[in-house]
């Protein structure tokens, strides 16, 4: 895969994050999720790619864009003859519907691009995670019980366990694991959503964000995995399957070992791998965008593994012929 994708698809996220931000605080999520979708798709047809999509937004019958399988890129847009990279994509149009239609903070469009094969075709499932840093990556166990992964993450980064953060969906289900961290003192931050930008926190040193713990989306999941890989994080994770009919899904996804427990390189397992998010509310990392009449102005981050960079982009749409003024 070129990685002079990484810029395709940086518009893409962009634009996804333009449209979508434009219903902000309208209380209406699946308006604000329906119209990052509808962009992002539009994009992506000028992306020189033959890509298939393997993270979207649900089965053919139950999306009509963005659907699993469903082939996008200049490949599919005016077939020429001219061949075009095969990528496979993860997407999630607006990580954080509920956020974006709150205004509230963390909501972005996302996407990850690999060589064919290089991203798990995961069922939107719920998965267990555990998202750390480049410093506890060693030294962290899905399994290990929560003060032992706390003593550990924080003996790896040299300092208390009570000065330690902890992102947390704020959702029921987390009831006891969030006794269980406050058992040790470390500290909490509850989320209303938005897993993937925390797990992106996390694995940035300065976040102030050691480490997400919990149950969020599979999906999400195998973006942040693809985070991660770029910024030499870690996330353990492994699905939630509870009932025969998760199996068989997951089944005909081609997963047998349901009770496996994956890492980033398994998630996200491609050599060449692109990550490409941009802020639609203000966030730790990437600021929401800005709307200033005569034109756009939005926030981004692009990382890829070859070369291996990571990159903030700060982006200004003009939108007028007129005289306009560029603020730094
Ligand atoms: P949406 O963008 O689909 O609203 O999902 C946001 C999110 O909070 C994810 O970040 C998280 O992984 C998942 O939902 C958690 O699911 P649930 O809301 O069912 O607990």
């Amino acid at each position: 895969m070129d990685s002079d994708l990484s810029l395709d698809f940086l518009r893409v996220v962009e634009q996804a994050a333009i449209a979508c931000a434009q219903t902000m605080g309208q209380g209406d999520r699946h308006k604000s999720d329906q119209v990052a979708v509808e962009a992002m798709r539009r994009e992506m047809d000028s992306v020189p790619i033959d890509g298939t999509i393997v993270i979207g937004e649900g089965e053919r019958d139950e999306a009509p864009m963005l659907f699993i399988g469903e082939k996008v890129g200049m490949a599919h847009r005016a077939p020429n003859g001219r061949v075009f990279p095969q990528v496979d994509i993860a997407v999630d149009p607006l990580e954080g519907t509920n956020l974006c239609a709150t205004g509230a903070p963390n909501a972005i469009a996302v996407l990850a691009a690999s060589e064919h094969g290089g991203l798990l075709h995961a069922p939107d499932l719920y998965m267990e995670k555990l998202v750390v840093g480049p410093s506890s990556k060693d030294v962290v166990d899905l399994d290990a019980p929560v003060r032992f992964n706390l003593r550990a993450i924080a003996q790896a980064l040299g300092r208390r366990v009570e000065d330690l953060v902890v992102i947390v969906l704020d959702r029921p289900r987390h009831a006891q694991l969030v006794d269980e961290i406050r058992s040790t003192g470390a500290r909490i931050r509850l989320i209303g959503d938005g897993d993937l930008s925390a797990g992106i926190a996390a694995a940035v040193v300065g976040s102030g964000v050691h480490a997400v713990m919990g149950i969020g989306g599979a999906p999400e999941g195998v973006l942040t995995a693809a985070a991660m890989r770029c910024l030499n994080g870690e996330i353990l994770a492994r699905l939630v399957v509870s009932t025969p009919e998760h199996e068989e899904r997951c089944r005909a996804m081609g997963i047998t070992d349901v009770k496996r427990v994956y890492r980033a390189k398994d998630l996200a397992s491609g050599e060449r791998l692109i990550f490409a998010a941009t802020g639609v509310t203000d966030g730790a990392l990437m600021r929401g965008v800005r709307f200033f009449g005569d034109g756009t102005r939005t926030t981004s981050l692009i990382m890829q593994t070859h070369p291996h960079q990571i990159r903030f982009i700060d982006s200004i749409q003009v939108n007028t012929q007129k005289d306009v003024r560029i603020r730094f």
